[in-house]
């Protein structure tokens, strides 16, 4: 994971701080170090207040680093126009409601391909594309708000992906939602990662979702990066998972109690460690 070269990097910070403007000035970010390799499907988690969203910010380039380094698909993001940032890199909101403000569904994906200066017939057929592949096609006529929770948040990503961003940012897109809706929402963004090798980066506070599907995470602390790593390797580290207040899958804190080796961190692994472990 270190090794990579800048070139090979969606993400790399050193020492980036960021600190919201006065009256507050909230020093959010205290010197993150981090590098996430072009193709990674990574989960940021961390207690509230850890500095999640904020940096989830700097890295979409909505705002710019007090100090330190970041580099972004190789460039300083915040530097860029919005719409050059568009195909580097999309943030989809924790609420889709801060992000869906037009009259029709086809409105709001086309938005953004529009301010990109896209042909009409550019435009039409890439929003088709989407709304099908998001299962939205058929509401494309309907206002936003007469849709389900589970259906806005789709359109809040559709609205980013259709400008196709080599990077995709998620943030919480499971609060709210059910075990089922939240693993739709990570299915598409499992597809997305492996059809179109977009770079995934995703909050969220539910560990079994994280162990699923992830294979990077990062653990946000006191707007510091704890710790990193593959799910499995994080997941035992248990002393500092406690620093940030995170607890394990339960079938992985059932693995560490059982002392099984290597730590299952989903049912159907804790069921084939168990069995082979009763069959010795
Ligand atoms: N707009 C803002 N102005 C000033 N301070 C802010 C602002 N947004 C966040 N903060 C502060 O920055 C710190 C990090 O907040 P941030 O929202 O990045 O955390 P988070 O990990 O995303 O939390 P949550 O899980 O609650 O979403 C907190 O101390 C927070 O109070
Ligand atoms: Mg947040």
């Amino acid at each position: 994971m270190t090794s990579s070269s800048p070139a090979e990097l969606a993400v790399l910070a050193e020492g980036l701080e960021f600190e919201y403007p006065a009256p507050r000035r909230i020093l959010a970010l205290k010197g993150v170090a981090l590098r996430v390799p072009k193709g990674e499907f990574a989960a940021i988690v961390g207690q509230n207040g850890s500095g999640k969203t904020s940096l989830a910010r700097c890295i979409s380039g909505y705002l710019r680093p007090t100090r330190g380094t970041l580099r972004v698909a190789d460039t300083e993001v915040w530097r860029l126009r919005p719409a050059q940032r568009a195909t580097r890199v999309g943030y989809v909101f924790q609420n889709p409601d801060h992000q869906l403000f037009r009259e029709r569904v086809w409105d709001d994906v086309a938005f953004g391909l529009q301010n990109l200066g896209a042909s009409p017939d550019q435009i039409q057929e890439s929003v088709e594309q989407v709304l099908r592949r998001l299962e939205l096609w058929d509401k494309r006529e309907l206002h936003p708000f007469q849709l389900s929770r589970g259906d806005r948040q789709r359109l809040a990503i559709a609205a980013i992906i259709v400008m196709r961003p080599q990077i995709l940012i998620v943030d919480e897109p499971t609060t709210g939602q059910d075990m089922a809706r939240s693993r739709e929402i990570m299915d598409l963004l499992a597809r997305l990662n492996h059809d179109q090798g977009m770079t995934i980066l995703t909050i969220t506070h539910v560990m079994e979702l994280v162990a699923e599907y992830a294979r990077w995470v990062i653990v946000m602390h006191d707007g510091r990066v704890l710790l990193d790593g593959p799910p499995r390797q994080v997941f035992s580290r248990v002393e500092e998972l406690r620093i940030s207040a995170i607890s394990p899958p339960p079938v992985a804190r059932l693995g560490l109690i059982l002392g099984l080796d290597p730590l299952p961190i989903t049912v159907p692994e804790a069921r084939d460690a168990i069995l082979r472990r009763l069959s010795v």
